[in-house]
């Protein structure tokens, strides 16, 4: 993403997202929650759906499960500055329940232009929900996580738990950490890999 038509596309995607009233969740919500950081981040993540932190703020992950996304970022000398951050559902589903399936479908276009847009080179699916939604056809979280998978569209996805989930479960949050760390060699890897000039002209799907 270097020009200013595609910036000013995200910028436009970001506005539209804040006076949505595509599904339900208009009706509840304080602020929408487009997503934030570097539009030219390589490394996207995908969380579930804003909480109330990030419902009052319009900022994602900014509660406690962002924190230790935050303290993961800084183990590998990112910050959020440096990547991009949004999630599958863009406004807060009334007492944090599951984004439903109308919710998700109607959202969904938001995060692809997004996608298609900032081109990242990993998207890191965090949770279940955003792997469900990015990685159809996957065998479930517990099975995926840590491994990377390279999808037609050239992208290559990072399955994570959830940072919520693992915040308070022992044995969850040091899988969590050691997946986590296997970001940075992954980003390593993929760029030194020859550019290829099409991202669409990846055929097969390939655990990587
Ligand atoms: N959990 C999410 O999935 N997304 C957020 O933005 C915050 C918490
Ligand atoms: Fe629009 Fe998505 Fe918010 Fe629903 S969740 S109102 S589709 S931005």
């Amino acid at each position: 993403m270097d020009d200013l038509t595609t910036k000013n596309e995200l910028d436009n995607i970001e506005q539209n997202v804040s006076k949505c009233f595509g599904c339900k969740l208009s009706k509840t919500r304080k602020n929408a929650v487009p997503g934030s950081g570097d539009y030219n981040a390589e490394i996207m993540f995908i969380g579930e759906a804003p909480g109330a932190n990030e419902d009052e703020k319009g900022i994602p992950f900014c509660g406690a499960a962002g924190k230790f996304l935050d303290e993961m970022l800084a183990s590998i000398g990112l910050d959020r500055s440096k990547v991009f951050i949004t999630n599958v559902v863009k406004c807060r589903p009334p007492e944090n329940r599951d984004p439903e399936y109308d919710e998700k479908v109607a959202c969904r276009q938001y995060l692809e232009d997004q996608i298609k847009l900032m081109k990242p080179k990993i998207i890191v699916c965090l949770g279940r929900h955003a792997c469900v939604s990015l990685l159809p056809g996957q065998p479930s979280i517990s099975k995926i996580h840590g491994k990377a998978l390279k999808r037609p569209n050239g992208i290559v996805y990072l399955p994570l738990y959830h940072p919520a989930a693992a915040l308070h479960n022992g044995g969850l949050r040091q899988t969590l950490i050691d997946d986590f760390s296997k970001l940075k060699p992954l980003l390593e890897k993929i760029n030194k890999e020859p550019q290829k000039k099409d991202k669409i002209e990846f055929k097969q799907e390939t655990l990587i």
